[in-house]
């Protein structure tokens, strides 16, 4: 036999991570990587933060699990907090983003459907989106890479260009049901989606009676700088997707609705086993008192301006290398005019720093929201040091 126990679907590196301490996290070998990935946007407080710890053990000593059939006195205590934090006014947990994903676009059906529009189903999705790896969320993602192996596909989406509010108002027709998007497309490349265009599909959901989701599995949760990046644009959702660094590492996602946009959300429609156990509620409890101190968000904006600065400042020096930086808050891209995938591995395997690659000839710098600047100077270390060390033909 030669397939391995772990189903091999993901192409693993060499890193074997056993242990985190705070933005850094250690290998089997004994090697120490500075962690600029945080587990794509998941480890928003660094690795080992006593005060998700501590949640969490005193969550495991006091009650795991019951269902859902009973009343949850810690859901209803993390759901009133979103509530409380958001345009939301009602939320169903997840145990992942492409399960809040999931619910979203069931949301949205289920509005139209509770109005008698039952022709109302497809969603307008936007070219180079990730929204998971569901059956549903592939069929929502425009990239063929993920339908192949699995088709058919679930009807009801259809594609358009990303900033273009044109192609999005042209491909209204009798079935839309809305527009799913995420604000600042995470695994496309850290595309930030414009003022105008972001703006022009809560003014077309206003004018059709659509709902406006989105996905902020990625570019929520602290990650650009506000605890939502919605808030950067002056608008609100319908109904949107909110997981990664909602948990801080423990695995739990949520989908946030109007009272309106979940009119069809009632008892016996949607359900889950452990979406909302209580150890998901104690995570999600825990994350969000540090990022409501007082200055967290702003130290966020703080970090990731001077981040950028710094970036931007180095990247002069390898013009064959490096096109631009863009982003927000530490939801940082940087655009190589060369293959990204050698490079991050190159990072990884030679100088200890780990990122991630995304579309459009990206790397991904998803830090821990706890960095502090001595971290920076580390990561610019490290990359100064990678980068003089690079030969792109030699690459793999
Ligand atoms: C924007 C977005 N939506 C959905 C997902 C899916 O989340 P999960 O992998 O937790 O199912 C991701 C994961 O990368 C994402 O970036």
């Amino acid at each position: 036999m030669s397939i391995t126990p772990l189903m091999p679907v993901y192409p693993r590196c060499g890193v074997r991570p056993v242990r985190g301490e705070h933005c850094h996290l250690i290998s089997e070998d004994g090697r120490r990587f500075l962690d600029f990935a945080s587990g794509i946007a998941v480890n928003a407080l660094g690795h080992s933060h006593p005060g998700l710890i501590g949640a969490i053990q005193k969550q495991a000593e006091t009650l795991m699990h019951v269902s859902n059939l009973y009343g949850s006195p810690q859901g209803e205590v993390a759901a009133q907090r979103l509530v409380d934090l958001t345009f939301a006014d009602t939320v169903f947990f997840t145990n992942s983003g492409a399960e809040a994903v999931e619910c979203a676009i069931k949301t949205a059906r289920a509005y139209h459907q509770s109005v008698g529009n039952d022709q109302k189903f497809e969603l307008i999705t936007f070219n180079n989106a990730f929204h998971g790896r569901t059956l549903a969320t592939i069929s929502a993602s425009s990239q063929e890479k993920m339908h192949k192996g699995f088709l058919p596909l679930l009807p009801g989406f259809k594609y358009v260009e990303f900033n273009d509010l044109e192609a999005a108002k042209a491909a209204i027709g009798p079935n839309t049901a809305g527009f799913l998007v995420e604000p600042i497309q995470g695994e496309g490349g850290i595309r930030i989606a414009t003022d105008e265009f972001l703006g022009g599909l809560r003014a077309l959901c206003d004018e059709h009676d659509l709902m406006l989701v989105l996905d902020e599995v990625q570019s929520g949760v602290g990650r650009a700088g506000t605890l939502y990046a919605y808030e950067q644009y002056g608008i609100t959702p319908d109904i949107m997707a909110s997981a990664k660094g909602i948990g801080g590492g423990f695995p739990v996602g949520a989908c946030l609705a109007t009272e309106k946009a979940a009119r069809g959300m009632v008892a016996g429609t949607h359900g889950s086993t452990y979406g909302g156990n209580p150890f998901a509620m104690a995570a999600i409890g825990a994350v969000l008192d540090v990022m409501s101190e007082e200055t967290f968000m702003a130290d966020v904006r703080a970090k990731g301006e001077r981040l950028k600065a710094r970036l931007e400042q180095f990247i002069g020096n390898y013009p064959d290398l490096f096109e631009l930086v863009r982003g927000r808050g530490l939801f940082i891209g940087l655009k190589m005019k060369v293959e990204p995938r050698p490079f991050v591995a190159h990072m990884r395997d030679n100088h200890q720093l780990l990122t991630v690659s995304a579309g459009d000839n990206v790397v991904r710098i998803i830090p821990p929201l706890v960095i502090d600047d001595s971290h920076i100077d580390e990561f610019m270390e490290k990359l100064s040091a990678a980068a003089a060390s690079y030969q792109p033909e030699d690459a793999a």
